[in-house]
């Protein structure tokens, strides 16, 4: 476990929290470089067999040292955007291992995976196969596809995370995806390389994922039928982490299940791991600003702190459960409070009804935080964002500075031209 407590205080890697708070001032996320490389090192292993690759999914957590080193690990990466794209080769990935996969994929970004040869565009549409095609055509390079199909499968998930159902935007039914294989398979332009999907997020179990499979080998066989052929197969990311008291997915059993369920086939799986990987090394660090103690019954506890949902949103928009540390316990009696932001929204909360031993001024580490934390932070308020720690078994570096009021007022005028 990354985060352990040493003398009653809490430790990343050996170093406290506290020394790291002193020399970034809070609030700041941290990262322990040693549980990344580890879970990944988990998950390459229970796949093992499988011809894995380990498309690293960018969204959750785009940090460019934290990319650079999950590169070198050998990783690929999952991209939804030219903006993430830039990010990998910024941070020294091999664009012909990214997938990018999206809904809205717009003419530029399209343009730019073509011509960084990237691996594969995960289309969802028809719409979009068209454009592809036509971008192909006009750049003079051939895009390579898959087709993301929609396998109707229940992820037992957040409704605001679940992906593969019928209902969902995502993907196209696999009766559909047979004529867009055979409409790319004619194509001069377009190359098909893979079948893809992505049923969800924060899934604990094995059968969703071992149904999905199924789907997409259907599809194989239906492809067959026409002579097309696909060199992978995709199941997305989705692998589920424990916040509280969540079942933790069981990797080596979903190796075991996606390794028997492949059989003999030649294809090799894809797939993109976002939370798994870096959720559970991540923390963001927060100082007491205030205590409001209940006046009277009926009233609550505040312990207001300086990280707000601009930092992290997920409490506020999944009602998402993240535990809370004291970093130091002091003397403080224990009680029950409301850990809340500064921002000016009843939803700004990051924990609510904790029993935590606090004092103004101490510190609290919010825990799994490290994926869709920073990735998913706003400016509201015209808060700077908090810079980025990275944690090694040899110390601590900052990867990314913390914002400055001038940072965001850069691109503003005060007496806006018309164009
Ligand atoms: N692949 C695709 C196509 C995706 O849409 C996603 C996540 C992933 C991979 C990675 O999923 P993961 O392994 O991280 O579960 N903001 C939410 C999660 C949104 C997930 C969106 N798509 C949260 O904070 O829980």
């Amino acid at each position: 476990m990354p985060y352990a407590r040493s003398g009653g205080e809490l430790h990343v890697d050996g170093v406290p929290l506290a020394r790291i708070a002193d020399a970034v001032g809070t609030p700041a996320y941290v990262y322990s470089w040693p549980s990344v490389r580890d879970r990944y090192a988990e998950l390459d292993t229970a796949l093992d067999g499988t011809g894995q690759r380990i498309c690293y999914s960018v969204k959750a957590n785009g940090n460019l040292a934290l990319l650079a080193r999950l590169a070198k690990l050998g990783a690929g990466f999952d991209i939804v955007s030219g903006g993430e794209l830039e990010r990998v080769l910024r941070a020294g990935g091999d664009p012909s291992r990214v997938v990018f996969s999206g809904v809205g994929k717009s003419v530029e970004d399209i343009d730019f995976g073509i011509k960084c040869g990237i691996d594969a565009f995960n289309v969802e549409s028809a719409s979009e196969l068209d454009r592809i095609e036509s971008r192909a055509r006009v750049i003079g390079r051939k895009a390579r596809v898959s087709i993301r199909v929609n396998p109707d499968v229940d992820a037992h998930t957040h409704p605001y995370i679940a992906t593969g159902l019928k209902e969902n935007k995502f993907g196209v039914p696999a009766d559909l995806a047979v004529e867009l294989y055979r409409r790319a398979a004619a194509s001069a332009d377009l190359y098909v390389v893979g079948i893809a999907c992505h049923i969800g997020s924060q899934i604990a179990q094995v059968e969703p994922f071992r149904e999905a499979l199924c789907g997409l080998l259907g599809l194989v066989d239906a492809l067959g039928k026409f002579g097309i052929a696909v060199e992978h197969l995709d199941i997305g990311g989705g692998f589920g982490i424990v916040y509280e008291d969540e079942t933790p997915l069981d990797l080596d059993a979903l190796g075991q299940v996606l390794r028997a369920t492949l059989g003999r086939r030649p294809a090799k799986l894809y797939v993109e791991p976002g939370r798994l990987l870096v959720a559970e090394a991540g923390i963001l660090l927060t100082r007491v600003e205030y205590l409001k103690p209940a006046p009277a019954p009926g009233y609550r506890n505040f312990a207001v702190v300086d990280a707000a949902m601009n930092d992290l949103i997920r409490p506020a928009l999944y009602g998402a459960w993240h535990a809370v540390d004291a970093v130091a316990p002091g003397g403080a009696p224990s009680k029950h409070w409301d850990v809340v932001g500064p921002v000016c929204e009843t939803g700004d909360f990051l924990a609510l009804d904790r029993e935590l031993a606090v004092a103004e001024g101490d510190l609290l580490a919010i825990r799994e935080a490290g994926a869709y934390g920073f990735s998913q932070g706003s400016n509201y308020n015209t808060r700077p964002r908090p810079p980025e720690v990275i944690v090694d078994e040899d110390g601590f570096t900052v990867a990314r500075k913390r914002e400055t009021v001038a940072d965001l007022l850069r691109l503003e005028i005060t007496t806006p031209e018309r164009p």
